[in-house]
């Protein structure tokens, strides 16, 4: 089970200082795949750090499944946007490293064939494994990354706008492959995708919460029933999700004149 729920959460970088977030108060059911949208600077990368387990609530709690969110640990996978491969190992042995780790006990020969099994599932040609990620271009090295989150099985992912350096037919081709690696699993991962792009939001989610203006806190949330999905064919032609769309983007706009 990989829940969470968000007991009045505050956060402040240091003791005294100023709140980044404050209030954060949801719950997001095992499976769910959640895109948070907000201005930049609103704390979206400390909201991930926090269930990351890299920083630690001011005030308040995050659970999973009951209990407080403790240190890095490998249930949650990371992708981020500059972040992942170690560039002085190869992309197979940086994903090597990753599976040795969750799979202390099996040999290396059957985690090397879930390596290439990975990077194979991502769209790479297996000959990457041996390459050094400066031999590979900015998407191939997000797939690299993608590879790894996966390759652990954890039950919750966390994405920190992984597309964001992207050119945009690369970025379309990744968002169709975490969505399928997601909603192909039985056992579906939590997800949490941060992004400011409300498109790759709507094409991800089944819930989108919007951050405020900080100290923020959720501001609008939104779910979006997986039959109702849209692809990326009919997106523009569903007029429910035109209207979502133009909301969300006032949400993320409101008050910005008065911030900038
Ligand atoms: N390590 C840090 N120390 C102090 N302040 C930080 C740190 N990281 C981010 N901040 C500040 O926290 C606020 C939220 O940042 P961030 O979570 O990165 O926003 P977003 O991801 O939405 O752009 C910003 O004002 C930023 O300057
Ligand atoms: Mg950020």
């Amino acid at each position: 089970m990989s829940s969470i729920k968000i007991n009045n959460l505050s956060f402040a970088y240091e003791s005294g200082g100023k709140l980044i977030l404050k209030d954060i108060n949801t719950e997001i059911g095992d499976g769910e795949f959640v895109c948070i949208l907000g201005q930049s600077g609103c704390g979206k990368s400390t909201l991930l750090r926090l269930l990351a387990g890299l920083e630690t609530a001011t005030e308040g709690e995050i659970l999973n499944d009951g209990e407080v969110i403790g240190n890095p640990s490998l249930n949650k996978g990371v992708v981020f946007q500059d972040y992942g491969l170690f560039p002085w190992m190869t992309a197979g042995e940086n994903i090597m490293l990753a599976l040795k780790q969750k799979f202390p006990k099996r040999n290396k020969k059957e985690l090397k064939e879930i390596a290439i099994n990975m990077i194979k599932a991502v769209g790479l040609d297996e000959a990457v494994y041996k390459k050094l990620p400066k031999e590979l271009s900015g998407g191939m090295k997000q797939r690299c990354a993608i590879a790894q989150a996966f390759s652990i099985d954890p039950p919750i992912l966390l994405m920190d706008e992984p597309f964001g350096a992207l050119d945009a037919v690369t970025r379309a081709r990744l968002q169709d492959l975490i969505r399928e690696l997601w909603a192909q699993e039985e056992k579906k991962k939590t997800v949490f995708f941060v992004t400011h792009d409300v498109d790759e939001a709507l094409l991800l989610a089944n819930r989108i919460l919007v951050l405020g203006q900080s100290p923020s806190h959720i501001i609008y949330d939104v779910t979006i029933p997986e039959e109702q999905h849209p692809t990326r064919d009919t997106l523009f032609e569903n007029m429910e999700m035109m209207k979502l769309r133009m909301t969300l983007i006032n949400q993320i706009n409101k008050d910005v004149t008065t911030h900038i």
